[in-house]
C-alpha cells in the first residue's frame, strides 16, 4: 500500500512526571524499546537522505510514493528525537551512545554512495517489517500496562512501516541497485540495528541495576532469540530474485489501528 501522510504527530504530549522507564510492569519491553528508539535520530535521516537523494530520477506513481515515505520517515525520528530526550535526561549515560551512533551513521553516509544507502534503506525496511510483525504477535501481552503515549508512539511508528514497507525497494529496483548490493546492504543495516539497540539495552540495564537480574536476562534472551526466527526468513526470502515486499502478508492490526488514529485526529 502506499504511503499517506503521518496522522497528526504532534500528538505524542508526554506528562512532565514521564518515565523513562514507561511500562511498570513489563520494564525490560521499555527498555528494549528505548534502546531501539534511541537509533532512529541516526538511522533514520540516513535512510531518508538516500532516498531523497534520488526522487528527481523516479517516474511517478514512485516518485509520489517516495516523497510520502520520506515525509513518513522524517516524523518518525523527529517523534523518537523527542521521545529520546525525555529517556537520555534521565540515563545521561546515554549520550556516548549517542555520540557513537551519530559517528558510525555520518561515517557510512560519507563514504557510500546514494545507490548504496537507498539499499541500506530496503534492508532496513525488511528489519523494521520483521520489528513490526514480532510486535505484533506480542502485543497484547508487551503492551497492556504501557503508558499509552509512548504505547502509540511506537504501534504509529511499526504501522508506518508495515504500510510503506515497498518503497524503498521500489525505488532500489528502479535504479537497478542488484540484488548483491541489498543483501550487503541490508546485512550491514540489520548488524547496526542489532549492535546498537544491545549496547544501548544493556547500558539501560546498568543505569537501572536491571542487570544484577537473572530474570531480565533471561527475558531479553528469548526476545533476541524469537526475533531472530522473524528476522533471519524476512531477510532470507527478501534477498531471493523476484521477490517483492508486497509478496509478505502485512499484518492486519497495524492498518486497522492506523485507520482508527487517522479518524480520530
Ligand atoms: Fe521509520
Ligand atoms: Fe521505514
Amino acid at each position: 500500500m502506499a504511503p499517506t501522510p503521518s496522522f497528526h504527530p504532534t500528538s505524542f504530549v508526554y506528562p512532565d512526571d514521564f518515565r523513562a522507564q514507561w511500562h511498570p510492569t513489563n520494564p525490560d519491553l521499555a527498555c528494549v524499546a528505548n534502546a531501539v528508539s534511541l537509533l532512529m535520530p541516526y538511522a533514520e535521516p540516513y535512510v531518508v537522505r538516500s532516498v531523497k537523494a534520488t526522487i528527481d530520477r523516479l517516474d511517478d506513481p514512485l516518485q509520489s510514493e517516495a516523497r510520502a515515505y520520506v515525509r513518513q520517515e522524517g516524523q518518525h525520528h523527529a517523534q523518537h528525537r523527542r521521545f529520546n530526550d525525555l529517556v537520555v535526561e534521565r540515563f545521561p549515560t546515554l549520550r556516548h551512545n549517542e555520540r557513537a551512533m551519530a559517528w558510525t551513521y555520518r561515517w557510512l553516509e560519507q563514504r557510500t554512495s546514494t545507490g548504496f544507502g537507498v539499499a541500506f534503506a530496503a534492508g532496513f525496511e525488511t528489519v523494521a517489517y520483521a520489528a513490526a510483525r514480532w510486535v505484533e504477535a506480542r502485543r497484547s501481552t508487551l503492551l497492556t500496562g504501557a503508558d499509552p503515549v509512548a504505547r502509540d508512539l511506537f504501534l504509529w511508528h511499526l504501522a508506518e512501516e508495515v504500510e510503506h514497507k515497498s518503497v524503498a525497494h521500489d525505488v532500489h529496483e528502479a535504479l537497478e541497485g542488484g540484488r548483491v548490493r541489498y543483501l550487503g546492504a541490508m546485512t550491514l543495516s540489520a548488524m547496526l540495528l542489532g549492535f546498537f539497540a544491545f549496547l544501548n539495552a544493556l547500558t539501560i540495564l546498568v543505569v537501572t541495576g536491571r542487570i544484577l537480574n537473572p530474570f531480565a536476562h533471561l527475558r531479553l534472551l528469548w526476545w533476541s532469540i524469537t526475533f531472530l526466527f522473524e528476522l533471519v526468513p524476512a531477510m532470507v526470502i527478501s534477498a531471493l530474485p523476484g521477490h517483492h515486499p508486497s509478496d509478505l502478508v502485512d499484518p492486519l492490526f497495524y492498518s486497522q489501528w492506523l485507520a482508527q488514529q487517522r479518524d480520530s485526529h
